[in-house]
């Protein structure tokens, strides 16, 4: 069965075998259009993943749309680079710069679709001025930084509130979520407007990658 409600599952390298990265992807490509990928700097997160060099490695072997995600202090000094080899998305945190609509407009003039991301403890109204410019919205449903979470209890009412103003606005923007997505928890997520399903464990723990994001997209019976 397939749900009504058009939607997006974006599956997170994170939790992938980065031995055998590639072929983690290759899995996951016929079933899913987007590949997250999450970017660490040990300073605004506490963990360090992976970044430019590894993108570059990928770019070449898949089409999926790379939806960069960027938990860096100063994004404005990396953007170019990301786009630079190949990201199609590039989304920072609010939290990061102090002029977020510079850093926008400079992620458009790349050619590349801007997202804001926004950690669960920042009001979501602080969005609101930027959403008609932006591509993406990023609701951080766990604190960033690690794969594995639990779906934090208010985001339902935070995912609603930011898929009002962006109906309000009239905006096509695409609002995403990010952290503890799995079958128990999509299609509240869905439900509460969010349209880009980001799954990292759900994903890439379970043997068959494939199957996982089938399952995913299942799990949604609206
Ligand atoms: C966490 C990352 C997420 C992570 C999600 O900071 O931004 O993208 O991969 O992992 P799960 O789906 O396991 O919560
Ligand atoms: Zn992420």
């Amino acid at each position: 069965m397939s749900s009504n409600v058009n939607f997006e599952i974006a599956p997170s390298i994170l939790s992938a075998d980065f031995c055998c990265l590639l072929d983690e992807i290759k899995q996951v490509e016929g079933k899913a259009k987007y590949l997250h990928i999450d970017v660490m700097d040990g300073h605004y997160v506490p963990n360090i993943s992976f970044g430019i060099p590894v993108i570059n490695k990928i770019r070449p072997h898949t089409d999926m749309i790379f939806d960069v995600h960027l938990m860096i202090t100063n994004p404005e000094e990396f953007v170019e680079k990301f786009a630079k080899v190949g990201a199609d998305a590039i989304t920072f945190h609010i939290e990061c710069t102090k002029d977020p609509a510079a850093l926008i407009s400079r992620i458009k003039s790349l050619g590349k679709k801007a997202g804001i991301a926004i950690h669960p403890d920042t009001p979501v109204e602080k969005v609101f001025p930027y959403i008609k410019d932006l591509d993406i919205i990023l609701l951080m449903s766990v604190i960033p930084g690690l794969g594995g979470q639990k779906f934090m209890d208010d985001a339902p009412a935070r995912l609603s509130a930011i898929r009002a103003e962006i109906d309000r606005q009239g905006a096509s923007t695409i609002l995403s979520v990010d952290g503890g997505i799995h079958e128990a928890t999509i299609e509240t997520a869905v439900k509460a407007g969010a349209r880009l399903l980001v799954a990292g464990s759900a994903v890439f723990d379970n043997d068959d990658h494939a199957k996982a994001v089938e399952d995913l997209i299942c799990a949604v019976r609206l």
